[in-house]
């Protein structure tokens, strides 16, 4: 007999498609925790950057994956026990998780630890790889996209209203080469499980998502 499925909601999709707002705000209408898995592979890329490993250098990757302490409390991600939510998001940080998080060794250590944290059911966990790889046995699953330019377009604002610099082509070209990493690298690459329900938020408002993701999940939890 096929195991009972896990009480998880995994969404995956490309960057910059509103997975973490969406993830979170799914996981606070059903009272369900919430993980965010980019901020761990974030997280590993700062330890990486801070201690100058080389991840051509297996034995040094090794010693600080063995040490890598990650936590993440409400929407705050600790490394060793200081809060580096807002470290994480430099554009170091993002320029540099795309070779971390294609290492297989990286992958194994990190996905063993989404699994145990996991494990207990009543997640909502968001990643590129949640349906296929990591949960595979999760009850509900959503690939979220949206068009690039659409994913653009609202990154654009969310910097303008920061009052952060923005070009719309800058962020569209930058996306575009995260997005071609994500779906070519050799381990567990960007692509949607075959039975995850898509969800295209091009033209939908975040709550309008957020009401789709939960009437699937109460449809069949
Ligand atoms: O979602 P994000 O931009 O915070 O993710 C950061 C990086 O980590 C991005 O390059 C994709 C990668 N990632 C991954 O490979 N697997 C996951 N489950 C989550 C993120």
């Amino acid at each position: 007999m096929a195991a009972p499925a896990l009480s998880l909601i995994a969404i995956d999709g490309p960057s910059g498609v509103g997975k973490s707002t969406t993830a979170r705000r799914v996981a606070s209408r059903l009272g369900w925790h919430y993980l965010d898995t980019g901020a761990m592979y974030r997280a590993a890329a700062l330890a990486v950057l801070r201690t100058g490993v080389a991840l051509a250098d297996r034995a040094a990757l090794e010693r600080l994956l063995a040490g890598l302490d990650l936590a993440q409390e409400g929407t705050r991600i600790f490394l060793a026990g200081e809060d580096v939510s807002e470290a994480i998001r430099s554009q170091e940080v993002t320029r540099g998780v795309t070779p971390v998080s294609a290492d297989a060794r990286v992958r194994e250590v990190l996905v063993e630890q989404q699994r145990r944290i996991g494990a207990s059911g009543r997640w909502v966990v968001d990643g590129r790889d949640i349906g296929t790889v990591v949960f595979p046995g999760a009850c509900c699953k959503i690939f979220l996209t949206a068009s690039p330019e659409a994913r653009a377009r609202r990154r654009f604002l969310e910097l303008e209203a920061k009052g952060q610099r923005a070009v719309y082509e800058e962020i569209l070209a930058d996306q575009q080469r995260r997005d071609e990493a994500d779906s070519t690298r050799a381990v567990a690459p960007l692509r949607q499980a075959e039975d995850a329900a898509v969800l295209d938020s091009s033209d939908l408002s975040l709550e309008q998502v957020v009401d789709r993701i939960v009437a699937k999940h109460l449809a069949h939890p």
